[in-house]
């Protein structure tokens, strides 16, 4: 009997499947950071309980540090921002129901990114950040990567180049995930291991940690470029290879992001 033929058109409904499924979950994910950034930060500034900030970030704050206390109530305060607007930007419904909040939330989530890297940049050379220089190096690269696609974004809207525009917005919205994704699959590699392997946990520094920054800052950037080209192209396989490969990933960020709530983000709540 001859194998079931999967059309090209069944491949991509597969594909368009899978790519939902990933996002309602990262989405989902991010939402729970998103809140245990305003549970920790937010609530505590409010509160003038600005000690409790070191209790996540070794440098969150330092007495009579007005400039840096600032940026970094400034990088968190945007960070649960954009993490909640960010992906109602790439939500077709709420593009076509709703452009001028499209517009909106997009100029917000743009000058946000600006904002967040420019905090982060100072925080992480002039403060100094966890994972010493090559986590710097790494999360600076992010950095960089969130001001072009930030730029280009914005440039594309401006331009009417309006899939251009959706792809940077979607190559921006990878990037501004990446320290989401650096979370998710550190805590997914302890609980796989049950130990810190590859790494030392005092200066936070070794090859498992230089792995995860690639998979998390890099890796998500280049994946964008493979999913546009299958995205458009003929080959019935390639769609099911990369349907196969997210509904994986998927479920390691699910693992991930679970590791992370209970074991990170809820007991220091
Ligand atoms: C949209 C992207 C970003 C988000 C959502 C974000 C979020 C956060 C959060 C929540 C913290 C507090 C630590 C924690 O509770 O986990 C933090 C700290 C920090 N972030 Fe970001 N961040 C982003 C981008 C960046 C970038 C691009 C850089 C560097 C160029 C950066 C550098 C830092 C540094 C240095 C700290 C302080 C860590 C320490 O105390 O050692 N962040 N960020």
């Amino acid at each position: 009997m001859p194998l079931p033929v999967i059309t090209n058109l069944r491949s991509i409904q597969f594909l368009k499947t899978s790519v939902n499924i990933w996002f309602v979950l990262v989405v989902l994910g991010q939402f729970i950071f998103s809140l245990y950034i305003l549970g920790l930060y937010g609530v505590s500034g409010i509160a003038g309980d600005f000690e409790r900030w070191n209790s996540a970030a070794p440098h969150g704050y330092i007495q009579k540090d007005f400039l840096g206390n600032l940026f970094f109530g400034l990088h968190v305060l945007l960070a649960a921002v954009i993490t909640i607007g960010g992906p109602l930007q790439l939500m077709k419904k709420v593009r076509n129901n709703f452009p001028k909040f499209h517009r909106i939330n997009g100029r917000i989530y743009v000058f946000s990114a600006f904002l967040i890297g420019i905090a982060g940049f100072y925080l992480t050379w002039v403060r100094g950040s966890v994972g010493g220089l090559i986590g710097s190096v790494f999360i600076s690269i992010n950095g960089v990567l969130i001001f072009i696609c930030a730029f280009y974004t914005i440039k594309k809207a401006i331009n009417h180049q309006f899939t251009e525009h959706r792809r940077w917005a979607i190559r921006l919205f990878l990037a501004m995930s990446g320290v989401w994704f650096f979370r998710v699959f550190l805590m997914l590699w302890l609980t796989i291991h049950q130990a810190p392997v590859g790494f030392d946990m005092d200066t936070f520094q070794g090859p498992a940690l230089n792995m995860l920054y690639i998979f998390s800052y890099i890796l998500p950037f280049v994946s964008a470029e493979f999913y546009f080209r299958i995205k458009d192209s003929p080959k019935t396989i390639s769609k099911l290879v990369l349907s196969i490969f997210l509904l994986l990933l998927t479920s390691c960020i699910v693992v991930g992001t679970f590791s992370a709530t209970m074991g990170m983000w809820f007991p220091r709540l």
